[in-house]
């Protein structure tokens, strides 16, 4: 049953109910492609979860169009808020606050989620969380496993290559990030160059099952430079050199296979290194024993594999996520705010969406600086 404004008896009664058993809050995300909610407990038990994927809105276009994705998001968030409370078996009275991803993301979607949880909190008088959407990812572990701080995180998403020290909520220290493309965007530009189309992350790791991964030499950029940054471009420009040097004419699959192996195992190589340097800091620097993967790239099995490895050789636990749980989902936001939430955190309902929103102190202050100088006010 869906609760009413009108159902304020009802709504204290629950309240004190949910208190007993654990905060209870829904999540709602709406920044790139996927339509999701869901309502997650403190206890860490998700209760109810419905998510809509656009893949075939835009796979016409090769990847995603903002304007579609906005108002897809707008057609389908109602039901998919419905679906996941109805299986929760819950109503809006029964929750302890409504949290959105406020950014970073493609801007009208994230409007989109944000104005209707502001909505859902304002007509039930519920606390509004606007979550960080690379938080989202960077929490998922404590739901999933429970991870203790501090951990070091590796996020690998469509937009975002970092490796974080993870000290708290809202406490992360950026150890390096790509000085080029994003490790997603290497799977999708190398899929789209191997005719293998959208999404391209899924697709070459399906291609790359069969494949030879020692067919194509290819490079593995940064490999035993010191540091823990990353960088993809120059594997995807050799990757375009291999195919531009094949035959004219459609790529065999079995070629198309061992490209896909040949790329994937180097990506693993790339982030097994970066990964050896910043356990070797993290350790030092802040003791902790835990790697932890998010974003969607860490539903790849093999890099999965790989960074268990790496990570075991440094002596330490790798935590991976559940593959749904790796792309964008709506309990990690849900999850995030009841982090916040217990914390005595909420958002005003002014709050503004954020296109661009960075996790870490550093990198905000470094782009305020370089915006500051394009202003002209430095
Ligand atoms: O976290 P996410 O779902 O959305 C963003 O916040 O960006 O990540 C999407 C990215 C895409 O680049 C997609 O190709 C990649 O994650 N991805 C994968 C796999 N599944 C998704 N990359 C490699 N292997 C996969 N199995
Ligand atoms: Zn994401």
């Amino acid at each position: 049953m869906l609760a009413t404004v009108g159902d304020r008896g009802y709504l204290a009664d629950m309240r004190t109910q949910s208190a007993k058993s654990g905060m209870i809050v829904l999540g709602i995300e709406t920044s790139c492609d996927e339509t999701a909610a869901a309502v997650v407990r403190a206890d860490r038990a998700v209760l109810g979860e419905a998510l809509f994927s656009q893949l075939s809105e835009h796979r016409p276009y090769g990847g995603v169009v903002p304007e579609i994705a906005a108002r897809a998001h707008l057609v389908h968030l109602d039901d998919m808020i419905r679906r996941a409370m109805q299986q929760a078996g819950l109503g809006f009275a029964d929750l302890d606050g409504v949290a959105a991803t406020g950014g970073p993301g493609l801007i009208g979607g994230v409007i989109v989620g944000v104005m209707t949880a502001k909505a859902i909190a304002l007509a039930h008088d519920l606390p509004f969380l606007a979550v960080n959407h690379l938080e989202g990812h960077a929490l998922t572990a404590r739901l999933t496993d429970d991870a203790s701080f501090p951990y070091l995180l590796l996020l690998v998403s469509g937009g975002h290559c970092q490796l974080l020290a993870v000290e708290g909520i809202g406490r992360y220290r950026r150890l390096g990030t790509t000085i080029d493309d994003a490790v997603g965007e290497a799977f999708d530009k190398t899929a789209k160059m191997l005719g293998l189309g959208y999404p391209g992350g899924p697709a070459v790791e399906k291609a790359a099952d069969r494949g030879d991964p020692a067919r194509f030499p290819l490079p593995r950029p940064m490999v035993g430079r010191p540091g823990c940054d990353f960088s993809f471009s120059g594997l995807k420009t050799a990757v375009r050199r291999h195919i531009e040097r094949l035959p004219p004419g459609p790529i065999d699959d079995r070629t198309l296979a061992d490209m896909a192996a040949s790329f994937q195992v180097a990506v693993g190589d790339i982030l097994a290194d970066r990964c050896l340097n910043a356990m070797e800091r993290f350790r030092a620097g802040w003791g902790g024993a835990t790697l932890v993967v998010a974003g969607g790239v860490a539903a790849n099995r093999h890099l999965r594999q790989r960074l268990g490895e790496a990570a075991a050789s440094a002596g330490m636990e790798l935590i991976a996520p559940p593959l749904r749980l790796c792309t964008d989902n709506a309990a990690m936001v849900a999850w995030a705010g009841i982090e916040r939430l217990r914390l005595g955190l909420s958002d005003a309902l002014d709050f503004a969406p954020r296109p661009r929103w960075p996790l870490d102190p550093e990198a905000g202050a470094a782009r305020a600086q370089s915006l500051a100088m394009v202003d002209g006010v430095a």
